[in-house]
C-alpha cells in the first residue's frame, strides 16, 4: 500500500507520491516554502532603518557600546550601497530579508553584527519594517490620487457648461452636464484619500521593541526608535504589536474601495469610447489597435483598470482570510500578508495612472453628447416640473400628462420642443408656449441649480472650491 508519508524514508528523494521536483526531499520543500527573500527582499531598505534606528538606541541607552554602534551602522550602510548596487541576494537558507542582511553585515563587520539583534526579535522587525513600507505606499497613493483630482478639476472646469444625458439604469433621464459627471468623480477620489489618511493615522505606531511576543528585559528606549523612524508613539501592547495586520488591511481595504471608483470610471471611459455613444475620443497612448480590423482603438487601458480592480479586491479578501482565526501572537502564516500587499499596491498606482492620463488626455465629442441629451427626452421631467409650477397640477398628474406627451413625440420621432403648441394642448389645454423655454436642454440644466445640482454656475462653484481645496489657486 502506498504511503503518502513514508517516514522510514525521510530523505524523500525517493518518493515519487509526493517527493516531486524536490530532489532533496523534506529538506528542501522546508526550504522553500519557508523562504520570504523571493518577495520579501522588496522591504529592504526598511530593515536598514529599523536596524540603524534600533542600534542607535542601544547605543544610548548603554546596552551596545558606541563603537560596535558605530561599526554596525556603518557596516548597515555597506550593506544598503550593495542592495542599491546590486540588488537583494536571494539565498533560501537565509530564508529573508532580516537574516540575509545580518548575514552579510557578519561578513563585513565580524563578531560586533551579532550584537544588532539584542532587545530585538523577527517579528516585531518584520511588523516595523512592514508598516514603514505600507506607510510609504499610502503616501504614493495619495499623491496619484491627487493629481487625478487635478487632472478630473481641469477637465470639469472646461466642461461646466458642456451638456450630456444623465443616466439612471444606464437609460437616459435627466440632462446633465459633463463638468457635473466629471466632479462626481472627484468626490469619490476625495473619499478615497481620506480612508487613506485615515489608515495612516493608525498605522502610524512603532512596534519596534515588542520583542519577540512580551517586551524584553533590556533596558530600551521605544520612544528614541518610534520618532527615529517617524512613528508618532510605540505601540501599547506587545502581543497585539507582533501580531496586528490591521494596518494592513486598512491600506487593502481602502485600496481596494478606490480601485472599484477606478473600474467604474474606466467602465464609463468605454462605454463612452465605443461607436454607438461616441462621446468620447481615448488618448492614442491608452488605446490600442486590432491585428485584424484595421479601423478598431481598443481602450485597453481603461479595460485593464476594470480588470485590475478585480485583482486588487482579492488581495485584500486574502490577507483578511489569511488572518481570520490567528491565536496570538505572531503565526507563520502572517509572513504571507506581504504579497497582496506588493501586489495590490503595483497595480493600484499603475490604475491611478492611467486614469490620470485618461482624463486628462482625451477628446470629449461635446456636440455628440448634447444631440444624444436631445434626443432621449431627457427633459419629460421639466415638462412635469413645468406643469406643477406655472398651472398649478399636481405632480402625478403631471406626469401622466407628460407621459402622453413622450408617447406623441416618440410617435412622430421628434424631440419634445418640436411637437407643436396645439398638439401639446390637445393633451392638455393648460399648456401655452411659454413651455417651450422650459423643454431646452440648456434651460433644463440651468434650473437645476440646488446645492450640489448640475447647473453650470453650480458646477463652477464646486470646481472653484476645489481648486482651492488641492491648493490649484496661487
Ligand atoms: N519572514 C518572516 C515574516 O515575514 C519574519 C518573521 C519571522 N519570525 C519567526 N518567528 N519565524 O513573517
Amino acid at each position: 500500500m502506498a504511503s503518502v508519508s513514508n517516514e522510514r524514508d525521510n530523505t524523500g528523494s525517493s518518493n515519487q507520491m509526493w517527493g516531486g521536483r524536490f530532489a532533496d526531499g523534506p529538506s528542501a520543500i522546508m526550504r522553500e516554502i519557508n523562504a520570504s527573500i523571493p518577495f520579501d527582499k522588496a522591504l529592504w531598505r526598511q530593515d536598514i532603518a529599523g536596524s540603524k534606528a534600533h542600534v542607535a538606541m542601544l547605543a544610548q541607552q548603554g546596552i551596545v557600546t558606541a563603537e560596535d554602534a558605530a561599526t554596525i551602522s556603518d557596516g548597515l550602510d555597506a550593506v544598503a550601497a550593495e542592495y542599491e548596487a546590486d540588488g537583494v541576494p536571494e539565498d533560501w537558507d537565509l530564508e529573508d530579508i532580516h537574516m540575509t542582511t545580518e548575514s552579510r553585515l557578519a561578513q563585513i563587520v565580524g563578531p560586533a553584527a551579532g550584537r544588532l539583534h539584542t532587545a530585538r526579535s523577527r517579528n516585531d522587525q518584520v511588523a516595523t519594517d512592514f508598516r514603514l513600507w505600507v506607510r510609504e505606499a499610502i503616501d504614493q497613493a495619495d499623491a496619484g490620487l491627487l493629481a487625478l483630482q487635478q487632472a478630473l478639476v481641469t477637465r470639469a472646469g472646461e466642461h461646466a457648461g458642456s451638456i450630456m444625458p444623465g443616466f439612471t439604469h444606464l437609460q437616459t433621464a435627466q440632462p446633465v452636464t459633463l463638468g457635473h459627471h466629471l466632479m462626481a468623480y472627484y468626490e469619490m477620489i476625495r473619499r478615497d484619500r481620506s480612508r487613506f489618511a485615515d489608515a495612516r493615522a493608525r498605522l502610524n505606531e512603532s512596534p519596534l521593541g515588542s520583542a519577540a511576543l512580551a517586551g524584553t528585559g533590556f533596558p530600551i528606549d521605544r520612544e528614541m526608535t518610534s520618532k527615529a523612524l517617524g512613528f508618532d508613539r510605540p505601540t501599547a501592547n506587545s502581543l497585539d504589536a507582533v501580531s496586528d495586520r490591521d494596518f494592513a488591511l486598512d491600506y487593502l481595504m481602502a485600496a481596494a474601495q478606490c480601485s472599484l471608483h477606478l473600474s467604474r470610471l474606466a467602465e464609463e471611459m468605454i462605454i463612452w469610447a465605443s461607436q454607438p455613444y461616441g462621446f468620447v475620443r481615448m488618448p492614442d497612448a491608452l488605446s490600442t489597435g486590432s491585428s485584424i480590423m484595421p479601423q478598431k482603438k481598443n481602450p485597453d487601458a481603461a479595460e485593464l483598470v476594470r480588470g485590475h480592480s478585480g485583482r486588487i479586491v482579492g488581495c485584500a479578501t486574502a490577507l483578511m482570510v489569511t488572518m481570520k482565526g490567528l491565536p496570538l501572537a505572531y503565526s507563520k502564516d502572517m509572513q504571507d500578508d506581504k504579497p497582496p500587499v506588493f501586489e495590490a499596491a503595483s497595480l493600484l498606482a499603475l490604475s491611478i495612472a492611467a486614469m490620470t492620463g485618461m482624463v486628462a488626455d482625451a477628446t470629449f465629442n461635446t456636440d455628440r453628447m448634447r444631440q444624444a441629451a436631445e434626443l432621449g427626452y431627457a427633459t419629460a421631467t421639466d415638462l412635469a416640473d413645468w406643469l406643477v409650477r406655472e398651472a398649478d397640477i399636481p405632480f402625478r398628474e403631471a406626469h401622466h400628462i407628460t407621459g402622453a406627451a413622450v408617447k406623441l413625440a416618440e410617435a412622430q420621432g421628434v424631440a419634445l420642443d418640436q411637437l407643436s403648441l396645439a398638439e401639446l394642448q390637445q393633451i392638455d389645454s393648460r399648456i401655452d408656449d411659454r413651455v417651450f423655454a422650459a423643454l431646452s436642454v440648456d434651460a433644463s440644466v440651468a434650473s437645476r441649480a440646488s446645492y450640489g445640482g448640475t447647473a453650470p454656475e453650480r458646477v463652477r462653484q464646486q470646481v472653484a472650491a476645489a481648486r482651492m481645496a488641492l491648493g490649484m489657486e496661487e
